[in-house]
């Protein structure tokens, strides 16, 4: 029966075939339709599909090198970052590939749309029936059982031999969107505590302030007061930020800073709405620990609506072109929700990953939480192999796991949840080779199998994560998470480039060459570790490990390193 069927529509398709005067080759194809989707019937022909093409870049390598260059501490052009022209240069497609796509759009009666400062993505309005014609593909309805989010996607895709080396990829074709969506790696609602609690001036292991903050890293709470000092917040999903809660959380824990409010950006039809009852868990926890933290530093809270130009990626890659058509990006960008790498497609991936390349390479330090599942991704799941998350798998950023206090003198241990391991689609990075060696040599056989040794490892640095205190609709509440992680990290590198633009000096950009050139400024957390896939994950150890990283930070010893 089921034989006869697929005879019956090999020769079904074989009929319809269009004589083919040109010839393609399959760009990027999948095997199997991911866990939860299932097809459930033929895309309507006359569906507008919006798709994104994205242009060979001219000079990728040469973005890289020259990203390492201005932030590897010991390079003659150490600090010397690029301006948005020095960027587009690299990332500018080529006449030649610029012209072939063009030739090609007309020739197939298309008219695009530039959407990245660069020119290297296009955006195409394609009916079903055409977009089937001319990339040989077959885009059909998928269906997530659970959620039932629907998605026209295709299995396969070709592009004619003449674009080859000059259009890198066409999305959303094989890549599906994530079911749930793009996740804040906060530890909500479960562990979020309805209590109220009186401002501590020390430490507690039950509660964490920002003056506890402050007193174990040593960060000072003198104002910092460079203007031109920028620090991004990046927000999602609907997640508001709350300026009464702010200013409530100000005035319980930080009364110094009474009256510090933040800037408001926005994206992609993105808002920052004040009811109070919309007030969001991670938005007020990410403004609350970095406008509490980063003392006078101008934070900015980036506002991601939901109209995505960047289809499966939730506006991860529209937030990154917003800011890389600034002059004057922020030197800080701290983002608190992720993804599992493999609900992500490697070309996808590759181009966001290189997207953090270059707005490093303008200057800014990019910070994500590393997730909160352990070694089973942003959020606990069941699975057999350890789940990377991203994009923690991604070189060109900075990672953030997390730590808990073990007394109120502020001894940290690992926190079970934070995230760390191996990517499956980036080699390991230099500047990290060998401390990444060490550990894996450390532990022998430990969970061999389970994870790519030749990824890039992460998390690269950590910071306190459990039990702090926020306000969110007016209550002070606990929450845990990574989540709590990246903010806190992000201030003190904030902090550190105030004191370097003070003086003159470039901001640290992309950190973690200069991290890894540092290990001595970190406090190295050695206890704990991060369960997850039915394993006890990695154990944290002396030096790097993959839970917290080099550490938390020392910021006397941080800044002293970046000769301040
Ligand atoms: C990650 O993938 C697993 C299945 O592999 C799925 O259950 C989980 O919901 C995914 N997580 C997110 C954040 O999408
Ligand atoms: C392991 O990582 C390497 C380096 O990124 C990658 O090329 C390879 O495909 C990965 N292996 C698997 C099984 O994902």
């Amino acid at each position: 029966m089921v034989s006869k069927l697929l005879i019956f529509s090999a020769l079904f398709s074989l009929a319809l075939a269009k004589p083919t005067a040109r010839s393609m080759k399959v760009r990027e194809s999948r095997q199997n339709v991911p866990a939860g989707f299932v097809r459930t019937g033929a895309a309507a022909p006359d569906t507008e599909l919006k798709l994104r093409i994205a242009l060979v870049q001219s000079d990728p390598e040469g973005l890289v090198d020259a990203l390492y260059a201005v932030s590897t501490p010991g390079s003659a052009s150490y600090g010397e970052h690029l301006s948005k022209e020095e960027v587009e240069k690299f990332v500018t497609p080529t006449a030649q590939s610029s012209e072939a796509v063009d030739a090609w759009l007309q020739q197939v009666g298309l008219s695009a749309t530039a959407i990245s400062p660069a020119g290297d993505w296009l955006s195409v309005s394609v009916p079903v029936s055409k977009a089937n014609e001319i990339f040989d593909a077959d885009f059909a309805v998928y269906t997530h059982s659970e959620t039932g989010k629907q998605a026209i996607r295709t299995m396969s895709y070709s592009i004619p031999d003449a674009l080859e080396g000059h259009l890198d990829f066409v999305h959303p074709t094989i890549s599906f969107p994530s079911p749930k969506g793009l996740r804040p790696v906060i530890s909500t609602p479960d562990n979020l505590q309805n209590r109220a609690i009186e401002p501590l001036a020390t430490c507690s292991t039950t509660a964490v302030t920002p003056a506890c903050i402050q007193s174990i890293y040593g960060i000072p709470s003198t104002k910092a007061t460079q203007k031109t000092n920028g620090l991004g917040v990046s927000g999602f999903i609907d997640q508001f930020a709350n300026s009464a809660d702010l200013k409530t959380f100000l005035s319980k824990f930080r009364t110094d800073l009474a009256g510090t409010t933040f800037a408001l950006q926005t994206l992609d039809g993105g808002s920052n709405s004040q009811t109070p009852s919309q007030a969001g868990i991670e938005a007020n926890l990410d403004i609350q620990y970095t406008v509490g933290v980063a003392s006078g530093v101008p934070v900015t809270f980036i506002s991601v609506g939901n109209n995505f130009q960047d289809g499966d990626l939730g506006g991860f890659l529209d937030i990154i072109n917003f800011l890389l058509g600034e002059s004057n990006p922020p030197q800080v960008l701290t983002t608190s929700y992720g993804d599992n790498e493999s609900d992500i497609s490697r070309s996808l991936a590759n181009n966001l990953c290189n997207a953090y390349a270059q707005l490093g390479a303008r200057g800014t330090s990019i910070l994500f939480a590393s997730g909160d599942g352990g070694v089973s991704g942003g959020q606990s799941q069941s699975c057999t192999k350890f789940v990377p998350t991203f994009p923690s798998g991604c070189p060109f950023m900075t990672s953030v796991g997390a730590t808990q206090l073990t007394s109120s003198s502020g001894a940290e241990t690992a926190a079970t949840f934070s995230s760390g391991g191996f990517s499956n689609y980036f080699g390991i990075p230099s500047y990290q080779s060998s401390v990444v060696s060490s550990y894996l040599s450390s532990i022998g056989s430990t969970n061999s199998g389970k994870f790519n040794t030749s990824g890039r490892a992460f998390p690269d640095v950590a910071a306190i994560g459990v039990d702090l205190e926020i306000v969110v609709d007016g209550r002070t509440e606990t929450v845990d998470g990574t989540s709590c992680s990246s903010p806190v990290f992000s201030s003190v590198i904030s902090l550190i480039n105030d004191a370097l633009i003070a003086e003159g000096k470039s901001p640290l950009g992309f950190l973690n060459p200069f991290l890894y050139a540092n290990p001595s400024a970190f406090n190295d957390i050695t206890t704990g570790d991060n369960p997850g896939c039915n394993t006890n994950g990695f154990k944290a150890a002396k030096g790097w490990d993959p839970v917290t990283g080099l550490g938390t930070p020392n910021f006397a010893k941080l800044k002293a390193a970046a000769g301040v």
